[in-house]
Formats: structure tokens, C-alpha cells, sequence
């Protein structure tokens, strides 16, 4: 049985990373992969707690990252870990490193936000899909679509943080302000390359 795959895609709000995650993952079926797509927050206990206080007022950010914490565990042991198990390619739409930005940013905490996460397996894989924080709010703008965060300084700051990551070899960049047929074929090639190098 050949060991599962995790790959993240990861990005700012409006960067295009459930997109590129639903190609990821059907470009992955038609070379003959079993692959499933997955995202966080997810739709279990701790996701919905999530949701139903994203567009609360002053929601404390420890106490929301305890719970985006909760909610990766609880996602890794119940649905992630099963399928790697079963030889699976998983791609998250978000996974630790949506809360090693967002978190340490909101927090000001990074070690802590480190520190409770550090059961969360790292990524086999983390493309990290750039764009700038007032491109994506708009590309969110036209979609009509809300973001917990729609504050441009504080998204900015989430994309350095997240730039910090891919200065750490974790996340491999890809410039994502391109059309989505471009922006793929990049993260196609990326995970090509990290496909051959595991056999
Ligand atoms: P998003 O991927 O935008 O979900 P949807 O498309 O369903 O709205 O994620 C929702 C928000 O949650 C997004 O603004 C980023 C935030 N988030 C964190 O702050 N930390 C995390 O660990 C995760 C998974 C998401």
C-alpha cells in the first residue's frame, strides 16, 4: 500500500484556493490517483462553531484559535489521517499554516499558535498561492462574497506571515495574480515534481 500524500493550498482570502484545489485535485484523478479534496474550516462540530461566529464583534482572537486549532485536530484524526492510511492523495483547501498566518497575526502570538498546533502533522506539500491583500478583496468584492477578515492592512500582514513560511522552505510560492488555467499549471508542475521525488 503506497503511503497517502497531504498537499495544502493555502493563501490569503480571494487568492483562488478552493479553485486551484478542486483542479488539483481532478487533474490528480485523470492521472489515475486517488485523490480527495478536503477544507478547514471544515463542516464538523468545531467548523460550525467557527461559522456561526465569524461575523461576530469582538470575538476573542485566542478563543477563535483554539477552536481553528480544535477543528484541524479533529479534522486530521477523523477524516485526513484515515485516507493517507488508505494511500490517498488529500488536498486542504486551508490547512496549519492558514493558522500560523492568520492566527499569529490576529494573536500576536506565533509561538503560542505554534505551539497549539504542533500535534497538526506538517503539509507533505503547501503551495502557498500569492496575491496581494487589495487584489484579493476585490476579486471577493466581485464574487459578492464576504471575508471574517476584510480588513486589507490586516490581510497584508497575514500575506508577509505567510511569505515567512515560504522563506522557511514550508510553503512553495506561486504567483497567483495570473488567469486560473496559468496559475494551475504552475501549482500542476509543483506537485508533479514533489509526486516524483517521494518514489
Ligand atoms: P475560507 O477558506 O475563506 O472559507 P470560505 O470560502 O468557506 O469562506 O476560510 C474562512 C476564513 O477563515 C478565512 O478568512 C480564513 C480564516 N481561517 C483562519 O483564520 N485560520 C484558519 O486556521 C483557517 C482554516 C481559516
Amino acid at each position: 500500500m503506497p503511503a497517502g500524500f497531504l498537499i495544502a493550498v493555502e493563501g490569503i482570502d480571494g487568492s483562488g484556493k478552493t479553485t486551484q484545489a478542486r483542479l488539483l485535485v481532478e487533474w490528480l484523478g485523470k492521472r489515475g490517483f486517488e485523490a480527495r479534496y478536503t477544507c478547514e474550516p471544515t463542516s464538523g462540530p468545531f467548523g460550525k462553531i467557527l461559522r456561526s461566529m465569524a461575523y461576530a464583534r469582538r470575538v476573542d482572537s485566542r478563543v477563535e484559535a483554539l477552536l481553528f486549532a480544535a477543528d484541524r485536530l479533529h479534522h486530521l484524526e477523523r477524516v485526513i489521517m484515515p485516507l493517507l492510511e488508505k494511500g490517498f492523495i488529500v488536498v486542504s483547501d486551508r490547512y496549519l499554516h492558514s493558522s500560523l498566518a492568520y492566527q499569529s497575526v490576529a494573536t500576536g502570538e506565533q509561538e503560542w499558535v505554534e505551539e497549539i498546533n504542533k500535534f497538526a502533522r506538517r503539509p507533505d506539500l503547501g503551495i502557498y498561492l500569492d496575491i496581494g491583500a487589495s487584489e484579493g478583496l476585490n476579486r471577493l468584492r466581485r464574487r459578492r462574497k464576504r471575508s471574517r477578515f476584510e480588513d486589507e492592512a490586516f490581510l497584508e500582514r497575514v500575506r508577509e506571515k505567510y511569505l515567512e513560511y515560504v522563506g522557511r522552505g514550508e510553503l512553495v510560492r506561486v504567483d497567483a495574480r495570473g488567469p486560473v488555467n496559468e496559475v494551475f499549471s504552475e501549482v500542476a508542475s509543483i506537485v508533479e515534481r514533489a509526486l516524483s521525488d517521494r518514489r
